[in-house]
């Protein structure tokens, strides 16, 4: 497997969920839905909620940032760059990345936050991965983060029962024993921007009476819209980092989905002519859609599962539109 050549592995992975459950059945008493219409139309049961008012995203990714350095005996002074994927940081400025960073005792790191939407994880890796390839980093680190439910309207039907909170952080450091990432594809257009996203809070809408009596600080999302282009754009990516890595169905051990929609899954995995049962992970059933947080909780929960050199495609489509599929060799 070893070719020496340098590649940005994922060396450790730690995940932080809040303690609180928001069931369909306490959504059903807030909204008119149910249980039967959530599990059929998108395969959510249940999903986390950071209940407590006094803390954001910040939290959470300290969270699993503390535990990560812990677990994996990391000096704060050891790493050089912490990259942070969310759509609903603590603020506007300074980043969400800083403020962690800061909460874990890392001091010489640069940091900084990117708004990718649920490809958030992907762009971040990405990255991290050609700082380490360049030489330019020894270990990274890439956080993910979203407490979703301080962005969602509970009494819009059409969104909360789709997003739950949650964080993530993954080490990536360079590996030259044939693992590690291999290939990316990353991809953006911003014809998506009216049928995902919030729009007040920012430069364009800043805060007001009207913004907030017009629930403006809110996700809207077109939904029908936005799942045909996330079956298309995830199906098409992961055929195609697929074909030109000659990679047959038999060659993957698993496909690490983004967790929207059960149905957009299960179309992903036919076009690429995988198991669905065998060869996808899923757990959107008791998560839901963390956003960029969905792909780092499915390697966390499947540890266990997951054999070093394993063939993993990762595939996500967000707000902007953004998409994305990798394919890397499983490290640890
Ligand atoms: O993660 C970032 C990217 N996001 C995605 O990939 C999400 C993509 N979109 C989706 O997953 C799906 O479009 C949704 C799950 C958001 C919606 O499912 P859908 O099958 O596309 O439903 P729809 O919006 O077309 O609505 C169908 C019906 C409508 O009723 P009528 O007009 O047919 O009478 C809705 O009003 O279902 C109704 N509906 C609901 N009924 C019960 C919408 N939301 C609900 C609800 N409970 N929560």
């Amino acid at each position: 497997m070893s070719d020496n050549k340098i590649r940005a592995a994922i060396t450790a992975v730690e995940a932080y969920l809040p303690e609180d459950v928001l069931t369909n059945e306490d959504l059903a008493k807030m909204v008119d839905t149910s249980d039967e219409w959530i599990m059929t139309r998108v395969g959510i049961r249940e999903r986390r909620i950071l209940k407590d008012p006094s803390k954001g995203t910040s939290y959470m990714t300290t969270q699993a940032l503390k535990t990560l350095m812990e677990k994996n005996n990391i000096d704060p002074s050891e790493i050089d760059g912490v990259i942070l994927s969310t759509v609903s940081p603590d603020m506007l400025f300074p980043s969400t990345a800083c403020i962690t960073a800061h909460n874990c005792g890392i001091k010489d790191a640069f940091c900084f936050d990117m708004s990718v939407g649920c490809t958030g994880f992907l762009y971040a890796f990405k990255t991290a991965a050609l700082y380490i390839e360049s030489g330019f980093c020894k270990k990274m680190v890439v956080l993910s983060g979203e407490k979703m439910s301080s962005i969602i309207n509970y009494e819009d039907r059409n969104t909360c029962p789709l997003f739950g909170d949650g964080a993530s952080a993954v080490l990536v450091e360079p590996r030259t024993d044939g693992t590690g990432l291999y290939d990316a594809i990353l991809r953006a257009d911003g014809v998506g921007a009216p049928y995902l996203n919030l729009k007040a809070g920012g430069s364009l809408h800043p805060a007001s009476h009207e913004t907030v009596d017009a629930k403006m600080h809110y996700v809207f999302q077109d939904g029908k819209y936005v799942f045909k282009w996330a079956v298309t754009k995830m199906a098409d990516v992961s055929c195609e980092i697929m074909e030109r890595n000659n990679l047959k169905p038999e060659d993957i051990a698993y496909l690490l989905p983004h967790q929207a929609n059960l149905r957009i899954i299960d179309a992903v995995a036919n076009r690429m002519g995988l198991n669905r049962e065998e060869k996808v992970l899923v757990n959107i059933d008791h998560v839901g859609n963390t956003s960029s947080v969905t792909i780092p909780i499915l390697m966390w929960e499947n540890l266990d599962k997951l054999k070093k050199g394993d063939n993993l495609i990762l595939s996500s489509f967000g707000a902007g539109f953004t998409w994305g599929s990798l394919y890397l060799k499983w490290s640890i």
